[in-house]
């Protein structure tokens, strides 16, 4: 659940404080309240009242000792966010849950104009130890950082990679703005691939996915993640590919092996559902281009 309740509660100077919490992370793992009084100018009395506020709220964390000291929480984090891409007017108002995935939750939201766009929060540190691996991968030295921060660089990842793909013309959500943790892109109409049993012509639509494979390569990504759960069968039969937050490089070291898993993994899950027979080996040509 976002904290829209909480959100609509904060006032200016709540957001200022929250906001200084969140810039001294950066330094501290809790962050001394005399610290956030000073940098703010408000007094301490002041700023406790308003901190109490949002502990209650679960916005912040409070540590009494060895100093007292307060860091956001992801509920501080998405408010802040919130904040954002309401006061520059990217969305009014947020709907429904999409989906709660491993490492993200994603929700609907609305803009100005009331067209629906989807709202991805990145949430890293909530574990698995096999996305981890590859997402320490790319962030190499950046791994230490707290949550908050590797949840921002994933976010920044996965709209840096959205909006290279789909300048060369890949399938993707549109990317729209990406503040913080979130990723704004348009939202697509449809049903994940793995829930459709039926498919007027598998496989053109196996195709499809082989041409977006290799116009992303070819524009120097391998997804990394692909499978019947990261493609979008829209209403008129088209597909989307979702999920890009962990796509690497084409001269990555682990390239080949991650196109050679997505290929296998969508191969199988035709061959599985619709009984199509296959050659991998031919598949992977095509989408390498050679
Ligand atoms: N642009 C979009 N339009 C419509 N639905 C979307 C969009 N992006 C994400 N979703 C929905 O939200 C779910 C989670 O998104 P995504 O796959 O990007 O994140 P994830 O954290 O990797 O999730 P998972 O761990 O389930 O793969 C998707 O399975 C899909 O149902
Ligand atoms: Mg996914």
């Amino acid at each position: 659940m976002l904290p829209i309740e909480a959100f609509k509660s904060l006032d200016a100077d709540d957001f200022h404080i929250l906001s200084i919490v969140e810039n001294r992370m950066k330094s501290f793992l809790y962050v001394p309240l005399d610290l956030i009084a000073s940098d703010s100018g408000f007094s301490r009395g002041f700023i406790l009242d308003s901190l109490k506020r949002m502990h209650d709220m679960g916005l912040v964390l409070y540590k009494r000792v060895p100093y007292e000291g307060y860091v956001l929480t992801y509920a501080g984090y998405d408010v802040l966010a919130m904040k954002y891409l309401v006061d520059f007017n990217y969305i009014v108002g947020v709907g429904g849950s999409l989906g709660v995935g491993k490492e993200s939750d994603v929700y609907m939201a609305f803009t100005p104009t009331e067209e629906s766009v989807v709202l991805k929060f990145h949430r890293l540190g909530v574990v698995n130890l096999q996305s981890a691996t590859r997402i320490r991968d790319y962030l190499a030295h950046k791994y230490e950082l707290p949550w908050i921060f590797r949840s921002k660089l994933s976010a920044e990842r996965e709209f840096k990679v959205l909006r290279d793909v789909f300048k060369a013309g890949v399938k993707v959500p549109i990317p729209i703005v990406q503040n913080r943790h979130v990723v704004v892109m348009s939202y697509v109409e449809g049903d994940l691939l793995y829930v459709c049993d039926y498919l007027p012509d598998p496989h053109k639509f196996f195709e499809m996915i082989l041409d977006e494979m290799r116009l992303s390569y070819n524009c120097g990504y391998v997804h990394g993640d692909l499978s019947e759960y990261n493609v979008i069968v829209t209403p008129d039969l088209e597909c989307v590919i979702i999920d890009w937050p962990q796509a690497v490089e084409v001269n990555h070291p682990s390239a080949m092996m991650l196109l050679e898993r997505d290929l296998r993994n969508i191969v199988d899950f035709f061959a599985r559902r619709f009984k199509l027979k296959l050659n991998f080996t031919d598949s992977l040509s095509y989408v390498l281009g050679v």
